[in-house]
C-alpha cells in the first residue's frame, strides 16, 4: 500500500483547539457568564447539540436555515441539524414541560453552536454562546433585567462604560414605520432585510436598493434610520409618537438608567436576523473600531412557543458569544494572566523511592493542593524546566535527604525564593 501523506494537525475550518492557555481564557469568560447569570437568579439547563431540522424551519430566518446550518440525514432517514442557536431548543423544552415549570422562569445555558459561516474576525463555525432567557414576564422589566445581566458580565470582565454601547430597537416600531411609509408587507419585509445589511454595504449602493424597494418613501426612511435617539426619529415620523412601542422603549431606557446601565441608545437601523422577535431587540457593540461584530444580541419573542402548539408565552433573552468577547478583552487589555490549575510540581531527586513521593503527593492532594509529580528521574534542571514551561508556580525537590529529615524546600519559580517547611507545614503554605 502506498504511503498516505501525513494528516494535517489543523482543526477543521472555522473551529478552534483550546490548548490549556486558551482554555484558561475561555473558562475566565464562561465563569463570569455563570456567576452573573446566577446572581440574577437564573438556573442552568442543557440539551443535545443534535436537533431535528424542522425545529429551525419555522422561525429562525432564511439565512440561518438555508445557508448556515450543518444538516445531515441520519441512518434512520431523519433530517438532523447541529444547533446553530439555542432559542428554538429552550422554547421546545419550556413548551414540553409548561405545566410543571414555575413562572417567571429564569434559565441560562452555555451551549456550543455551529454555523456554516465564512470564518472572520469575531465569527467562526463553532462558538460558545451564553443564552439568558426569561419566560412569563409581559412588561419591560424582562428586557431591563436581561440587558442588566449582559452589562453585569461586561463589568465583571473589567469593561468600562465607554468600552461598549448597547443599541435598542423595537420590531413593532419598525412595522409601524413601514406602514406609515405606505409600504406593502412585501416591501416592508424587503426593506427590513436591507436595513439588516446596512453596515455591510456602500452607502450609495444601499440608497439605490432602498429606492428600488420603497420608491419615494426611501428618502424619509433613510433619514429616520440615521437617528441616534427616539426624539429625532419621531421628528421624521411624528405619527408614530403615540405608538405603544415608543412607550416600551422609553421604559427600557429609564429602567436601565436606574439600574446603572447608561451606555444604551435607540438605533432604528438595528434589525436582528431572526424572524421570531416580536418586540424590543438589542445588541451590544465594542466601541473599539477593530471589533465590528456584535458581542451579544437578543430581544423579545412572545410567539415562539406557538410552533409547538402551546399557548403564547412572553419571552425575552439574549445570546452572547465567546469569540467576539475574547477579541474585546484582548483589545481593551483585559485578558487574564494565565495561571495553571496546578500549584505544585514535585521533582524527584537522586533516585528517591517513587512510593514515598506518591504518598507525599497523595497527602497534599487530600489537603486540596493541586500537585503534579515528575517521575522521570531526569536531571533536576530538566524537571524544573518542565514546571517552568507549564508556568506551575512552585516546585518541591524530593530526595532521600528530604524524606529522611522531613524538611522540604519549596521554591517559587517566578522569584527563585525558597521556603523551608516541615511536612506538616506544607499544605498550609499553599492555602
Ligand atoms: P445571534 O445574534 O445570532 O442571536 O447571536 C448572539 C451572539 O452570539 C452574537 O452577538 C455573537 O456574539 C455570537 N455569535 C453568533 N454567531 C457567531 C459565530 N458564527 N461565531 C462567533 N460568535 C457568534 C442568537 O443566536 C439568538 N438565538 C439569541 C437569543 C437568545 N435571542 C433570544 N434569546
Amino acid at each position: 500500500m502506498a504511503d498516505l501523506p501525513p494528516l494535517s494537525t489543523e482543526p477543521y475550518k472555522g473551529t478552534r483547539d483550546f490548548y490549556p492557555e486558551d482554555m484558561f481564557v475561555l473558562n475566565h469568560i464562561l465563569g463570569a457568564m455563570r456567576t452573573v447569570s446566577e446572581r440574577f437568579g437564573y438556573l442552568e439547563y442543557g440539551a443535545s447539540p443534535l436537533e431535528s431540522t424542522e425545529l429551525y424551519k419555522a422561525k429562525s430566518g432564511e439565512e440561518i436555515v438555508n445557508e448556515q446550518t450543518y444538516t445531515f440525514t441520519d441512518r434512520g432517514g431523519r433530517e438532523v441539524t447541529l444547533r446553530p442557536e439555542m432559542t428554538p431548543t429552550v422554547a421546545r423544552m419550556v413548551a414540553g414541560k409548561r405545566r410543571e415549570l414555575a413562572f417567571p422562569l429564569r434559565w441560562y445555558s452555555i451551549p456550543n453552536l455551529f454555523r456554516y459561516e465564512q470564518p472572520q474576525r469575531g465569527r467562526l463555525r463553532e462558538h460558545y454562546q451564553l443564552n439568558v432567557d426569561i419566560f412569563g414576564v409581559e412588561g419591560s422589566e424582562a428586557e431591563i433585567e436581561v440587558i442588566s445581566v449582559a452589562a453585569g458580565i461586561m463589568q465583571t470582565l473589567g469593561a468600562r462604560d465607554e468600552d461598549f454601547t448597547i443599541l435598542l430597537n423595537h420590531r413593532g416600531l419598525m412595522n409601524a414605520m413601514m406602514a406609515e411609509l405606505g409600504l406593502s408587507e412585501e416591501q416592508g419585509r424587503k426593506l427590513s432585510k436591507l436595513i439588516d445589511r446596512k453596515n455591510k454595504m456602500e452607502a450609495s449602493a444601499w440608497s439605490a436598493v432602498a429606492k428600488e424597494i420603497a420608491g419615494e418613501a426611501a428618502a424619509t426612511a433613510e433619514k429616520a434610520l440615521a437617528s441616534e435617539d427616539l426624539g429625532t426619529f419621531l421628528e421624521h415620523l411624528p405619527a408614530l409618537a403615540a405608538h405603544p412601542a415608543v412607550t416600551e422603549l422609553e421604559e427600557v431606557l429609564r429602567g436601565l438608567a436606574v439600574s446603572g446601565v447608561r451606555n444604551v441608545r435607540f438605533d432604528p437601523s438595528l434589525m436582528r436576523g431572526f424572524d421570531y422577535y416580536t418586540g424590543v431587540v438589542f445588541e451590544l457593540f465594542d466601541t473599539a473600531p477593530e471589533n465590528r461584530r456584535a458581542l451579544f444580541g437578543g430581544g423579545r419573542y412572545d410567539d415562539l412557543l406557538s410552533i409547538f402548539g402551546a399557548d403564547k408565552l412572553p419571552a425575552v433573552g439574549f445570546g452572547m458569544g465567546d469569540v467576539a468577547l475574547r477579541d474585546f478583552l484582548e483589545v481593551h487589555g483585559l485578558l487574564p494572566d494565565y495561571r495553571p490549575a496546578t500549584r505544585l510540581y514535585i521533582c524527584r531527586a537522586d533516585g528517591a523511592p517513587s512510593e514515598a513521593i506518591m504518598a507525599l503527593a497523595a497527602e497534599l492532594r487530600r489537603e486540596g493542593v493541586n500537585t503534579a509529580v515528575d517521575f522521570t528521574s531526569r536531571k533536576l534542571g530538566d524537571q524544573i524546566g518542565s514546571a517552568d514551561k507549564q508556568r506551575i508556580p512552585y516546585v518541591l525537590v524530593v530526595g532521600e535527604r528530604e524524606l529522611e529529615s522531613g524538611t522540604f524546600a519549596v521554591k517559587e519559580l517566578a522569584t527563585g525564593t525558597e521556603t523551608s517547611l516541615s511536612r506538616e507545614e506544607l499544605p498550609a503554605f499553599f492555602r
